[in-house]
């Protein structure tokens, strides 16, 4: 199903290794990150168009700093290093990288030296993103500087019989005003890719591979949480399935503000399937008196696969599980990448196949969310489930610090619907990766006319972020910060202080527990 075009992305633990492979896609080739330990023949079998070395934190002159096999330069492979790849590159041609004396971070001039085709189209000097404290010092007769910059004397280099090329800057970022036509002429006019890759262009691919795999007296059960994954997996899967598929929708009181309703609507408008279960109380006794936050994942994440479980039981010639795993949770989970262990237990309801003896359909599994979006809004989900942000599988209860309560849960469902209101009314909205209300067990004394009344502390966390690897606080207008604060003291009974969160990720992470 997938184009007939692949450049592979060597992860070697870089943040922005994703954002590679996802500029590569947008511009039309597609692209998969692989771990820098990858074995050379599986990727000598992947014929891949082009090979690029991402960023990374270590030094390449590191005891165990990361490798990848130096026979991708003999594969007649485009390549392309960059930052932690770009000095790799070097010293596998030969060259010398070394601590450079203060780094360089940030916006830099880079002074184009050679007009070699990957820059077609550059000015002689542009600006560009770096992020980096070694340097690559020499070079090997055969390689030659393409560019540099005040700090960097060889910012870029290429070989000069191989397609083989260094950049120490990071072409990847939006810093870097003219990176994506660096990237476009690496993926065109050195790796002379066509530009096949269209997700949306796949959809009746994908539905029929989804035909071929469930056999005609087979059911499919697929889980829907709400979010644009597990809505379009089940439109994918009703495509090829029909009435064979049943969709399961537990509520487990802890969604956001009309999200059950909203989404039952939709599915149910499709002809779908849908079981629900409103089992909010259910899960509301199970977590009574229950305040760590990791207790609380597991029980909530337990109680859904037992319910779950309750409703697949009573149903006959269920073969298939379907899931709306797409690319970066397959990545996180570790199963491609480099990456560090996940910090929290995710939930879902990874347990269930193995249990129930299904087998899983994961019609996304290859998507980016930005694909994803694109696949939604040509099957006609709305608009309002195509853009909302993402949101935790167990839900408000993670963003209740502290045990979870009617009227604290009240509280984060009327906040957090007043934070998204008002961020889509300023056109923010999309912009931001994740905006919440949170809400602790914390006090602050409030006055209501001549009366004094303690009421809770609401905290807004409002993040951007790449894939909720690393976060940063967005700098929010105060206008809308007011309109936020005034909103939910005067709206959410209970609520007396509202305060702003402004740490990013790390040290914090985005959810508070
Ligand atoms: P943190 O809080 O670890 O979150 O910075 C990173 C991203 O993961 C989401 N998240 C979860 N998703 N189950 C989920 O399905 C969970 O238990 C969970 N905890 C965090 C979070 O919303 C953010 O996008």
């Amino acid at each position: 199903m997938r184009g007939k075009e692949l450049v592979v992305v060597i992860d070697f633990g870089s943040q922005y290794t994703h954002l590679i492979a996802r500029r590569v896609r947008e511009l039309g080739v597609y692209s998969e990150v692989l771990p820098y330990h990858v074995d050379i023949e599986y990727l000598e079998k992947l014929k891949p168009r082009g090979i690029i070395l991402s960023g990374g934190p270590r030094s390449v002159f590191e005891e165990g700093a990361p490798r990848v096999d130096s026979r991708i330069l003999e594969l007649n492979i485009p390549v392309l290093g960059i930052c932690y790849g770009h000095q790799l590159l070097a010293l596998m041609l030969g060259g010398e990288v070394r601590k450079g004396e203060r780094g360089e971070y940030g916006k830099a001039l880079l002074r184009i030296l050679k007009k070699d085709i990957i820059f077609r189209g550059l000015d002689e000097e542009e600006i560009v993103w770096m992020s980096h404290r070694d340097l690559v010092v020499k070079l090997p007769s055969n390689v030659e500087v393409l560019a540099s910059t005040e700090v960097t004397r060889i910012a870029a280099f290429r070989h000069k019989e191989k397609p083989i090329y260094g950049l120490q800057f990071h072409p990847e970022v939006s810093h870097t005003p003219r990176g994506k036509l660096v990237l476009r002429n690496f993926l065109y006019e050195i790796c002379r890719c066509k530009g096949t890759w269209n997700p949306v262009s796949l959809i009746d691919d994908i539905v029929n591979d989804i035909k071929e795999k469930v056999k005609p007296d087979e059911k499919v059960l697929c889980a829907v949480s709400g979010g644009v994954d597990s809505v379009t997996t089940a439109i994918l899967v009703h495509k090829a399935v029909g009435d064979r598929l049943i969709v399961v929708f537990v509520n487990h009181g802890f969604l956001r503000k009309n999200e059950p309703e909203q989404v039952l609507k939709f599915l149910k408008g499709m002809g779908i399937n849908v079981i629900y279960v409103d089992a909010s109380e259910r899960f509301m006794r199970r977590l009574r008196g229950v305040k760590d936050p990791e207790e609380k994942r597991k029980i909530i994440g337990e109680e859904f696969i037992k319910i779950f479980e309750e409703i697949a039981d009573k149903l006959k010639g269920v073969k298939w599980l379907a899931q709306g795993t797409i690319y970066p949770d397959r990545i996180e989970s570790g199963a491609v990448g480099a990456r560090p262990a996940r910090i929290k237990s995710h939930h879902n309801v990874a347990g269930l196949p193995q249990r129930m003896k299904l087998k899983l359909l994961e019609p996304l599994r290859d998507f980016y969310k930005d694909e994803v979006r694109a696949i939604a809004r040509r099957l006609g989900v709305p608009e309002e489930i195509v853009t909302r942000h993402p949101f935790p599988g167990p839900g408000l209860a993670i963003r209740i610090i502290g045990e979870i309560t009617p009227e604290k849960l009240r509280i984060v469902r009327e906040a957090s619907a007043i934070v998204e209101e008002e961020l889509r009314k300023a056109n923010l909205y999309d912009k931001v990766w994740q905006a919440f209300a949170v809400v602790g067990d914390d006090k602050w004394v409030g006055v209501m006319g001549d009366e004094r009344k303690l009421g809770y502390i609401v905290t807004v966390r409002i993040v951007e972020s790449i894939e909720a690897m690393t976060a940063d606080w967005v700098r929010i207008p105060y206008e809308v910060l007011e309109r936020i604060s005034n909103r939910i003291t005067s709206e959410v009974d209970g609520v007396t202080m509202v305060t702003y969160a402004i740490t990013s990720k790390p040290p914090s992470t985005i959810e508070p527990c």
